[in-house]
């Protein structure tokens, strides 16, 4: 059964004030309410849309509209890291397309889609304005640049660590260990 979403005037009512009161006009509010959406709840559904559309007083579909052309607002929930690729010219003709194969095969999935242990979103997207050292990607909006596929690998493999370790319980309290 899905869990019934809490609206963001019961969850956080105090920044969405806080958010309105910056604006002498509530649609101007639009898009921190949007980022602060995403913050709570890792992307944005169709109730948060409706329910941003009440807040700021205008139509859903103006809501939807803006989280449909902002790559950065995500409409489905994405992995703990979300991985995007540059694939606009500058990267393209120094690579690009080749690393997003690669990551595709490390990783099982097609642009677009989120690895089964939740980890890794992978999606192709235009310029990160990182072209002079190109091919370039962001992950979880941290640039990488001067990407070949060896890179890719090392740096897979340090996120993956990364994310064992933070599951682990700590030092001590692993079975096994006085
Ligand atoms: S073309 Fe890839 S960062 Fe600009």
């Amino acid at each position: 059964m899905t869990q019934a979403r809490a609206g963001l005037r019961e969850t956080c009512r105090a920044e969405v004030e806080e958010i309105l009161a910056r604006y002498p006009e509530r649609r101007s509010a639009l898009l921190p309410l949007l980022h602060l959406v995403q913050r709570e709840e890792g992307y944005i559904s169709e109730a948060a849309m409706r329910e941003v559309a009440e807040i700021v007083g205008c139509r859903p579909v103006d809501v939807f509209d803006v989280v449909t052309f902002y790559t950065v607002y995500h409409r489905q929930p994405v992995g703990k890291y979300l991985l995007e690729v540059c694939r606009t010219l500058s990267c393209a003709l120094l690579g690009g397309r080749k690393l997003t194969r690669h990551l595709e095969e490390r990783l099982g999935i097609q642009a677009g889609e989120t690895t089964a242990d939740g980890l890794f979103t992978l999606r192709e997207v235009e310029c990160i304005g990182a072209c002079s050292n190109a091919p370039a990607m962001l992950i979880n909006n941290r640039i990488y640049e001067n990407l070949t596929p060896e890179k890719l690998d090392a740096i897979l493999e340090q996120l993956r660590a990364e994310a064992s370790e933070r599951v682990a319980p700590p030092e001590g309290e692993r079975q096994g260990l006085p």
